[in-house]
């Protein structure tokens, strides 16, 4: 292998500009070409491409965002998208491809990979958390902490006013974000699609902890929760009890945002190494990722598929120390 390109696709992830350049170093390493495409797969399909030196890469370590802009591309989703790639990866001589994204990445390069016969390998990067193949993805460790520090400042308001927060953060299908940083803020009650608390149920835990003097408290939901999203569940506890003074804060894409902690440098750097070496070694279709501090490559069919599930440890310490 010559030549290979690197693309990031879907929803941003703080670390992913550090996977870039430790894609781009590591073939340097080796002696390879790499380019860099823009927009994801938008790019692929338009011949978006540059070429990227040791130096293209230079101090973007710790910035947020990624340098190759992201985009969620409709136009992949169809066979004709995906041939057009297909033409201009082959037209520029390249023969493998790394793709950092989450869930709808990793879709669109599966059906790639197997149509074409093209090499590609995915690396995890996305805030959610919601990928099997690697117990962290690239960008959830920032986020949790993003929150954490938003839900710390809320605490301080919460408190003085003797108030009832409800924090929204997100994670589309998944609760990764609110259960970790629940725990990390002491939240009253954590919401989750995977956790399914009712409004009764919730409506109970605030009693509680009326009853125990809690001065302050805060419910972390998470924006996938079925009961709703913050607003929809505070209109429905207002509802079986007005005496709360309730406020609500949507933490939303600030959670994106970012410079990248040194936990998620250091996991996109072993991970851009790891995603290039694989290439080199013929390895296709895969996912890499780090499972008990170990690299491990994983089908991009079982990544999406066998969704991670949430810690049944963690839930339970969640409500322990809730009380
Ligand atoms: O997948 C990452 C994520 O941030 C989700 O948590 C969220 O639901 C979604 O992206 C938001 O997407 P967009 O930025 O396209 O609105």
């Amino acid at each position: 292998m010559k030549k290979i390109a690197v693309l990031t696709s879907g929803g941003d992830a703080p670390g992913m500009n550090a996977a870039i350049r430790a894609v781009v170093r590591t073939a340097v390493f080796h002696d390879m070409e790499v380019v860099g495409v823009f927009q994801g797969y938008q790019g692929l399909i338009d011949g978006d491409f540059k070429r990227l030196h040791v130096r293209s890469v230079a101090k973007i370590l710790g910035r947020g965002g990624t340098i190759l802009k992201s985009a969620r591309c409709q136009d992949f989703h169809e066979a004709e998208g995906r041939k057009r790639a297909h033409v201009n990866l082959v037209e520029a001589g390249i023969d493998g491809l790394v793709v950092i994204g989450g869930n709808g990445t990793f879709t669109g390069a599966m059906k790639f990979g197997r149509e074409t016969g093209f090499s590609v390998v995915g690396l995890p990067g996305t805030i959610d958390n919601d990928l099997s193949g690697s117990d962290s993805t690239i960008g959830f460790d920032t986020a949790i902490n993003t929150v954490v520090e938003a839900v710390d400042k809320i605490r301080d308001t919460a408190d003085s006013h003797n108030r009832l927060f409800f924090v929204e953060v997100m994670g589309r299908d998944s609760g990764f974000i609110a259960l970790k940083s629940g725990i990390a803020t002491g939240a009253v009650a954590v919401m989750t699609p995977e956790m399914g608390m009712s409004i009764d149920d919730l409506v109970a835990v605030l009693a509680a902890g009326e009853q125990s003097n809690k001065t302050s408290s805060i419910v972390i939901v998470a924006e996938g929760d079925p009961n709703g999203g913050a607003y929809e569940i505070a209109k429905r506890v207002q509802a079986k009890n007005d005496t709360y003074e309730t406020r609500i804060t949507v933490l939303g894409h600030l959670q994106r945002g970012g410079s990248p902690s040194c936990f998620d440098r250091v996991l996109a750097s072993r991970l851009g190494v790891a995603a290039v070496e694989a290439l080199r070694q013929g390895h296709t279709d895969v996912m890499a990722g780090v499972i008990n501090d170990r690299i491990e490559l994983t089908p991009f069919q079982m990544a999406i598929s066998n969704k991670s599930t949430i810690n049944e440890d963690e839930v339970r310490i969640a409500r322990i120390l809730s009380i």
